[in-house]
Parts: structure tokens; sequence; C-alpha cells
């Protein structure tokens, strides 16, 4: 066939999109807090992604090594590091997503509210810089508590003018990552098929899996589900006690903030039926922020789904967890409006 038959041809169309260069739209993700536990693994799984064509990474230092590192590997995108906030800036125009896992993590014994007080600072300044140079971008915070650090960042963008409730995340993959690992263990089900809503936030009993709509259904015992809601929302002290001072979850945490920026990147490219689990403004309850299910599409949130039909335990725990995310919300809101 001649060239010119091939490029009217009704297939080319469909030839050409095996070029991903020409389908798939340009997307620059930037990783803030680049050089850490979370950060490094999550820069090799995001120079993994084809969505991404430009990967900033982002540190108040050691960033050029872990950029040239991760920049050898041979995929799509183009990875730039960013050492020290003079360069925060350049990191960050342009950016489509931006992903925060920037801050302190937890040793045996701590609660994420006890990070509040070096976290709440180093997100403020971040999320400042994001408003300055890519208000439009999704933001995905990572750094603990999560239940205030997405509070906090609202009220930022709401004084930079730029805040678009659309655009931020808490990210609560792991809450979901963990329920469907233990349920499939508990169940005895294929975990690559495994779906479990998580709703609330993402701090002990505000974790708050809702294993009465698990799927494939199990037989399980209310035991076994008390169990399984406990092991979850522990899953995070489970790690820290077993790494005993070395820090919090960090590969487990790069693999969920992957998946979920991945999430983010789909929706902005139009996937139809992106759904992902996040804490985000909410009105599904009367709390301002909740995690529950969320559609997402081309400019972020396109829709927060309701809870679904709740057991009696869980309806219980809902309205346990309700006062002590409603007090994280309000010293995110106080701290920022200092
Ligand atoms: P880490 O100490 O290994 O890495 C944090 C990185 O942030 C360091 O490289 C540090 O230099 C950097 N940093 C500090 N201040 C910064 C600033 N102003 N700008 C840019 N970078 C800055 O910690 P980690 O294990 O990667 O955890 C990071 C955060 O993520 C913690 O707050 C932790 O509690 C949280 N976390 C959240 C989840 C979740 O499910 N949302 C899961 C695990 C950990
Ligand atoms: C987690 O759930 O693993 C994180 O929030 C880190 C922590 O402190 O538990």
């Amino acid at each position: 066939r001649s060239i010119k038959s091939l490029a009217t041809s009704p297939s080319s169309h469909i030839l050409r999109r095996g070029y991903a260069s020409e389908a798939v739209p340009d997307r620059k993700v930037a990783v803030l807090g680049a050089a850490g536990g979370i950060g490094q693994p999550l820069a090799l799984l995001m120079k993994l992604n084809p969505l991404v064509s430009s990967l900033a990474l982002y540190d108040i230092a050691n960033t050029p090594g872990v950029a040239a590192d991760v920049g050898h590997i041979n995929t799509r995108s183009e990875v730039s590091g960013y050492s020290g906030e003079a360069e925060l800036g350049k990191a960050l125009e342009g950016a489509d997503v931006v992903i925060i896992p920037a801050g302190v993590p937890r040793k045996p014994g701590m609660t994420r509210d006890d990070l509040f007080n070096i976290n709440a600072g180093i997100v403020k300044g971040l999320c400042q810089a994001i408003a300055k140079y890519c208000p439009h971008a999704l933001v995905n915070m990572i750094s603990n508590p999560v239940n205030s650090t997405v509070p906090i960042a609202a009220e930022v963008f709401k004084k930079a003018g730029t805040y678009d409730p659309k655009r931020l995340f808490g990210v609560t993959t792991l809450d979901v990552v963990r329920a469907k690992t233990f349920y499939a263990g508990k169940a005895k089900v294929p975990v690559a098929e495994v779906n479990v809503p998580v709703v609330g936030g993402h701090a002990g009993i505000t974790i708050l899996p809702l294993f009465s709509q698990a799927t494939p259904k199990a037989n399980l015992s209310d035991a076994e589900i008390t169990a399984l809601t406990k092991r979850t929302q522990d899953g995070g002290t489970e790690v820290v006690e077993a790494k005993a001072g070395k820090g919090s979850a960090t590969l487990s945490m790069a693999y969920a903030g992957a998946i979920f920026a991945d999430a983010c990147l789909k929706g902005l490219n139009g996937a139809p039926d992106v759904v992902e689990c996040s804490y985000v403004q909410s009105t599904i309850t009367e709390l301002p922020f909740f995690a529950s299910k969320v559609r997402l599409g081309k400019n972020g949130v396109e829709e927060v789904l309701g809870l679904g039909p709740l057991s009696d335990y869980e309806k219980e725990g809902l309205e346990k967890l309700k006062p002590e995310l409603q007090s994280s919300i309000e010293k995110g809101i106080k701290f920022a409006n200092q």
C-alpha cells in the first residue's frame, strides 16, 4: 500500500494512535518532597507512567541525584531536579498535577496529629507557591495529618484567590490498598478482583472501610469485619511500629500515590469512569471535607459520590468519627488563618 492510501484509510487514525507522542497529551507532574522515603519510589513509579511527559522532582536538598538516577530510565518523560526554595517556582511552572509527600513521618508512639506543628508550615509554604506558579494544577496531598493539611491548602488557595475545590485532593488511596489486601486475605478471594470503598478521613477511627460494600462478596462474621476494620484503621501504625523509628509507610504509599496520580491524569485526559476514593471538599455529610468515592474528569472532581447503604456497624463508625474529623479540619483552618 502506498503511503497516501495508508494516510487516508479509515484505519490511519488508529495506526497513528500507536505513536504515543501524537495520541497522549503532554502532562507535567511535580513531586514536592521527591528525595524522601515516599518521594523517591514515587518518582520512579511516575517515571514509568506513559501519561507523564515531564516529571519535576523538588525537595529542599538531594534532588539532583534522584533526578539524574530516575532520568536514565528509558521511558517517555523528561526528568528535571530542583533543589531549594529558589527553584520551587521552576519545578511548579506548567504542572498539571502536583503531588506533595513533603514533611516529617511518624515514629512509634506518635499520632499523625503530632506531625501537625512541623508539617502544617511546610504544606502552607508549598501551597502558597502552587497558588503562584501553577494555580490550576490538581493537588494530591500526601503529607500528614491529611485531615488537617487539606483544609490548610484550601485556606491558602482561598487567600490567594485561586481555590477550586475540584482540584484539591487528600490522598487516602493507601487505606483502600490496605483494605483490599486485608479483605482478600480474610475472604480468600483473588486480591486483584477486590473493591472496597474507604470513607471519612485518614487517621485512626476517621478511616472507615465499608466492608459491607466489598466485592467479591464473602460471608464474613461480625468479629471478622471488626478485626478487618481495626487493622485497616491501624495499618499506618502497624508499619510505623515495624520500622521501629525509621519512619512510616513509604513503598506502599508510593504505590498508592502513583495509582491516585494516574487516576487524576486519566481524568484530565478525558478517560471515562475514573473513580477513586479521596478526601475532598464535600457535602455528603455535614463535614466540609470528607473522603468518599470521587469521579475524576477534565477539571478534577467531576462528582463526589454518596456513601451508599451502610451496615449498622458502619453507621456507628461514621457517627463516631465525625467529632475527631471536624476538630482536625478546624485546627487546619485556624492555623492557615493565623
Ligand atoms: P521523609 O522524611 O522520608 O521524606 C520527606 C521529604 O520531605 C524529605 O526528603 C524532606 O527533605 C522533604 N521536605 C521537608 N520539607 C520540605 C519542603 N519545605 N519542601 C519540599 N520538601 C520538603 O518522609 P516520608 O516517609 O516520605 O513521609 C512524608 C510524609 O507523608 C509524612 O508527613 C508522612 O506522614 C506522610 N504519609 C502519608 C501517607 C498517606 O496515606 N497520606 C502515607 C505515608 C506517609
Ligand atoms: C499511613 O497511613 O501509613 C500514613 O498516614 C503514615 C502514618 O503515619 O501512618
